[in-house]
C-alpha cells in the first residue's frame, strides 16, 4: 500500500515511512468518530498491519482515554523528534498527553494546525502501513485546514443513522471531495441495538441511512456498528482490545467486517492509482 500523496521532495520527512494516512471525519460531533478511529486502528493492527494514530482533535482529544493511555508522555529526543506513547504496538500522539485532562486548549485555529503538523513532522512513527488520523468533527475551519495540511490517502466518514446526522455526514464527504481527498467509505455507528436479554434487534435512530447515502454518492459503505453497552464501557475504561476479545459476537463481527472492508478499499485504491494525484499541501 503506497501513499499516493506522499511528498517526494522531502526525503528526510519521517512521514516518508508512512504508506497511508487515513483521516476519520464526521459531520456531527459525538457520533463515535474517535471510538471508530481507535477500533479501526486496532483492527488493522490485529490483521498484521503496522499502525499509528494521530489525534488531530486538539480541542477535544479523546484517544488517550479510549486507548487507556491517559498520563502517558511522549519522549522528546535530542534531535527534536517525538516518540509517541505506544499501546498494543500502536504509536499514538495526542494533545491529551501534553495538557491535563481538565484543562482547555484555548488556541486559535492556526496554532492547532501548527501542533498537528509538528506531531506529523517530528513524530517518530517508524515504518507504518497506516496512520489513522482522528479529525475534529464537522466541516468548519479546523477540520478543513487539518485535512489540507495532512497528506491524506483518503477519508472515512462516521455517522449515525438520524437524518440530521446523515445530512451533515454528506457535507463532510463533499468537503473531502472538494479538497481532492478520496472518500474511502462511510460507517454507520450506533446503527442498531441488540437487547442483551432477549436478543431482539431495535433500530433506535433508524437504520441503513448511511448505506443508502453511500450508494447514492458512490462511496463505499464500510459497515454498521451496533449501539452497544460494552463499546461505551470499554471506551470509558480505555479497554479498547476487549471490543475484539470479549464483546458479543454481533459486535466483534461488525468490527471485523468494517476493518476487512477498509483493507479492501486500500488495496483497491493502490491497484487503481498508478499515477498519483498531487495534493495541495499548503
Ligand atoms: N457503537 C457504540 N455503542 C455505544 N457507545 C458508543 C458507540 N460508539 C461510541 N460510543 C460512545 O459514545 C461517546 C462518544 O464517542 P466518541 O468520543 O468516539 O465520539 P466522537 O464523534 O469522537 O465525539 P467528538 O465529536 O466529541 O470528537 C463515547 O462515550 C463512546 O464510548
Ligand atoms: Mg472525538
Ligand atoms: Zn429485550
Amino acid at each position: 500500500m503506497d501513499n499516493p500523496s506522499s511528498n517526494a521532495e522531502s526525503p528526510n520527512n519521517p512521514l516518508d515511512t508512512v504508506k497511508n494516512i487515513i483521516a476519520i471525519g464526521s459531520g456531527k460531533g459525538g457520533v463515535g468518530k474517535s471510538t471508530v478511529a481507535a477500533l479501526l486502528a486496532l483492527g488493522l493492527h490485529r490483521k498484521g498491519y503496522k499502525v499509528g494514530m494521530l489525534d488531530a482533535d486538539v480541542y477535544g482529544p479523546s484517544l488517550p482515554k479510549i486507548t487507556g493511555t491517559e498520563g502517558a508522555q511522549p519522549i522528546v529526543g535530542e534531535d527534536g523528534f517525538i516518540i509517541p506513547p505506544e499501546k498494543h504496538g500502536i504509536r499514538i500522539m495526542s494533545m491529551g498527553y501534553l495538557v491535563p485532562p481538565d484543562q482547555a486548549v484555548i488556541w486559535r485555529g492556526p496554532m492547532a494546525q501548527k501542533y498537528v503538523k509538528e506531531f506529523l513532522e517530528r513524530g517518530q512513527w517508524g515504518e507504518l502501513d497506516c496512520l489513522i488520523v482522528d479529525l475534529p468533527p464537522g466541516t468548519g475551519d479546523i477540520p478543513l485546514t487539518l485535512a489540507q495540511s495532512v497528506p491524506l490517502t483518503g477519508a472515512v466518514i462516521v455517522c449515525t443513522p438520524q437524518d440530521v446526522a446523515l445530512a451533515d455526514a454528506v457535507k463532510a464527504l463533499q468537503m473531502f471531495r472538494k479538497l481532492g481527498v478520496d472518500p474511502l467509505g462511510m460507517i454507520e455507528n450506533m446503527s442498531f441495538y441488540i437487547c442483551p436479554k432477549c436478543g431482539n434487534r431495535d433500530e433506535i435512530f433508524g437504520h441503513g441511512g448511511a448505506e443508502a447515502a453511500a450508494k447514492r454518492l458512490e462511496v463505499p459503505f464500510l459497515g454498521s456498528i451496533p449501539l452497544n453497552v460494552a463499546i461505551r464501557k470499554n471506551g470509558d475504561a480505555g479497554a479498547l482490545l476487549e471490543n475484539f476479545t470479549q464483546a458479543e459476537p454481533a459486535v466483534v463481527q461488525a468490527l471485523e467486517q468494517m476493518v476487512d472492508r477498509l483493507i479492501e478499499q486500500l488495496e483497491e485504491k493502490q491497484k487503481n492509482a498508478p499515477s498519483p494525484p498531487k495534493l495541495n499541501v499548503d
